[in-house]
């Protein structure tokens, strides 16, 4: 089934009536599913609620729905599109982010590989030993709709981006969801995706991330945000796309900091 254009997803998470009928296992914080209805349009959605959010050491408690809808609203701002439509909703269990669900048909885009079997067109991330001691190797595919994936974790500063975490569509389409571990003012980038890797941006790479900044000096967007996040972390994400454009090249792992998310899949 073709999903409807975007702007009706979002009028009919923000107005229509959410009822559960499933919860996702394993998921690490209370992650509901069910059905969103408005004027005869039916749509399937994630709802996790703030005060099923688990307690972390290192983000402040009942913060992590807003970080969700934060990272959309970065997401369509820049022109990347790369998270399904996610909206704050009064829910069945209070306050909470309500985000499309997305059918997951396509094929993998992450792997694990016999060490060094990289596919052509695939990309390199590292090297280490299987639960049976084999040597392999974490690949991920070279397309376009996963590197603006990569990118938009660097600049919301995503500490969870694991394969499962990347959603592929029928259509071949590349989105990612759990962006509950986001926009950390210290330095938290933890993702399977770091094939590109000190890489130079390329010019759509340049143009997402000059629109992004030029969005967030407008008061009202800057406004928004702040609503979600606290101010410290927005001024931090306006630092973070200053400082891909100075650099001018993907971020590299940090020496001696465990920058790969656990478990992988
Ligand atoms: N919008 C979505 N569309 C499709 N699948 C999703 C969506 N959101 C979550 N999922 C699936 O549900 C799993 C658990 O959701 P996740 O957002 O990771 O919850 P948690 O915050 O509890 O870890 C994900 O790994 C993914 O497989
Ligand atoms: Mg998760």
């Amino acid at each position: 089934m073709t999903e409807p254009d975007p702007a009706t997803v979002r009028h009919c998470l923000t107005q229509g009536e959410f009822a559960v009928d499933g919860r996702v296992l394993p998921a690490s914080n209370v992650t509901l599913v069910g059905q969103v209805e408005l004027d005869g349009l039916s749509l399937r959605c994630v709802y996790k609620p703030v005060r099923g959010e688990r307690p972390l050491w290192d983000f402040p408690s009942g913060t992590l729905a807003g970080r969700e809808v934060a990272a959309y609203e970065v997401s369509e701002l820049a022109g990347w599109h790369v998270v399904p439509v996610t909206v704050m909703v009064d829910g069945p269990f209070g306050p909470g982010m309500l985000q499309q669900w997305i059918d997951v048909v396509g094929d993998d885009v992450v792997d694990v590989v016999p060490e060094g079997d990289v596919p052509a067109g695939w990309r390199h991330v590292l090297d280490a030993y299987d639960g049976a001691e084999q040597p392999v190797s974490l690949v991920h595919s070279d397309s376009q709709g996963l590197r603006d994936v990569a990118l938009f974790d660097a600049v919301v500063n995503n500490a969870d981006r694991k394969a499962g975490h990347v959603l592929v569509s029928g259509d071949g389409r590349v989105r990612g969801c759990d962006h509950g571990l986001t926009f950390h003012t210290d330095e938290k980038l933890r993702t399977v995706l770091w094939g590109w890797a000190g890489e130079p941006l390329g010019d759509r790479d340049r143009e997402c991330l000059h629109r992004l900044d030029e969005e967030l000096s407008r008061p009202p967007v800057a406004d928004t945000l702040c609503r979600l996040l606290d101010t410290a972390e927005v001024a931090r994400l306006r630092y973070r796309v200053h400082r891909l454009l100075s650099r001018g090249r993907f971020p590299r792992p940090p020496d001696g900091w465990r920058a790969i998310p656990w478990p992988i899949f």
